[in-house]
């Protein structure tokens, strides 16, 4: 649905060049959330406003809805106005909101319908639809100075929602908000990928907010997306630091010449047998340093870490028993063991 392809953006000001987004390929699927993650400076910003073309990329091509847009903007008047009609169909969602304070709610919500053209009724009918839509039904004619955060950012969704987009993009949407408006929102959002088929492509510096809600996620560092990939198959990737950002397991190794081996288990595969097994095929006592279980993404995993006596090269043997039961096993603090085991 949305497709990057060696997009790159370098700013120049004052005389010094700023590369922003230094080549990203990036696929989000139809009816998918998918959410980057990075920290501050690492080009998320950039990234989504080239997005929807309000920033002109320096170089690289942008395909929304199987429209390629960075070759309309490229092109004459005619063009323009394709591009116009294309950034409808994007809805975007900002961190501050961006309402205009001496408009009503519903007239905000209005406001893009105005400049598509639509007329007064027509107007008057889609945003009260809207607004109903995320649960502002009563407050249409408020203003937004008497609206709390959350109420704020679910007009500025309304908002987004005007021109029945297909896509729908968010800049730390949330981040102005306090946790449990925080929750509400991303539930609204989730509700409404669902409802509407929307997919949203969602910018966050918070790993709890991926955990909620998003299909998939990609991590940004210096311009450049270096992760990504579904929940799950993040999950299934030895060393991916998302994943472990997803979903940390913490604990130990109590002493030197110790294995310590993270076990990623998905659904209903039970460890517990898989691990006493071990201990008595191969006779050896196994620690257990922590555990969790926890819903990622809509999926159920878990994670265990357990620690065995002897280090690596001692235990190639019940370590391959492990990945024998499908058990996704990563050998904690050794990468170059790691890089093995991942092939
Ligand atoms: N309009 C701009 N002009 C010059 N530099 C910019 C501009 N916007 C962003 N940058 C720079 O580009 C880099 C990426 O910024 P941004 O995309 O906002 O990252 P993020 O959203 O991940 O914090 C930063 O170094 C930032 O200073
Ligand atoms: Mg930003």
């Amino acid at each position: 649905m949305i497709t990057t392809s060696g997009l790159t953006k370098v700013y120049r000001s004052r005389g010094r060049e700023i590369t922003a987004l230094d080549g990203v390929d990036l696929h989000v699927r139809e009816g998918e959330v998918c959410g980057v993650i990075g920290q501050s400076g690492a080009g998320k910003s950039s990234l989504i406003r080239c997005v929807n073309l309000l920033e002109r990329p320096t170089a690289g091509t942008v395909t929304v809805a199987g429209q390629d847009l960075t070759a309309l903007a490229g092109r004459g008047p005619r063009a323009g106005k394709e591009l116009r009609q294309a950034r409808s169909r994007i809805g975007m969602v900002f961190q501050h909101f961006n309402l205009l304070s001496t408009r009503t709610v519903q007239d905000n919500v209005e406001l893009p319908l105005e400049i598509l053209g639509k007329s007064g009724k027509e107007r008057s009918r889609k945003a009260l639809e809207l607004l109903d839509l995320v649960g502002l039904a009563d407050r249409a004619g408020a203003y937004p100075a008497q609206l709390s955060g959350g109420q704020k950012q679910r007009v500025g969704i309304a908002r987004a929602l005007a021109g029945d987009p297909k896509v729908l993009l968010s800049d730390e949407a949330t981040s102005a908000l306090d946790p449990e408006t925080t929750r509400s929102i991303l539930q609204l959002l989730r509700d409404l990928n669902r409802q509407l088929g929307l997919t949203v492509l969602l910018i966050t510096h918070e790993m709890d907010v991926v955990k909620s809600v998003c299909d998939s996620a990609a991590l940004m560092e210096n311009g450049r997306i270096v992760e990504s990939g579904t929940v799950g198959e993040l999950l299934a990737t030895p060393g991916s630091e998302l994943a472990s950002a997803l979903f940390p397991v913490g604990g130990e190794a109590t002493g030197e010449d110790r294995t310590v081996i993270d076990v990623t288990f998905h659904g209903e595969a039970a460890t517990q047998p898989v691990i006493s097994q071990l201990s008595r095929t191969y006779n050896i006592d196994i620690s257990i340093l922590g555990a969790a279980i926890d819903t990622v993404g809509g999926l159920q995993v878990g994670r265990m870490r357990i620690e065995l006596p002897g280090r690596y090269e001692d235990n190639v043997v019940p370590v391959g028993f492990l990945r024998e039961q499908g058990l996704q096993i990563d050998v904690v603090g050794a990468p170059q063991l790691v890089k093995e085991g991942a092939k």
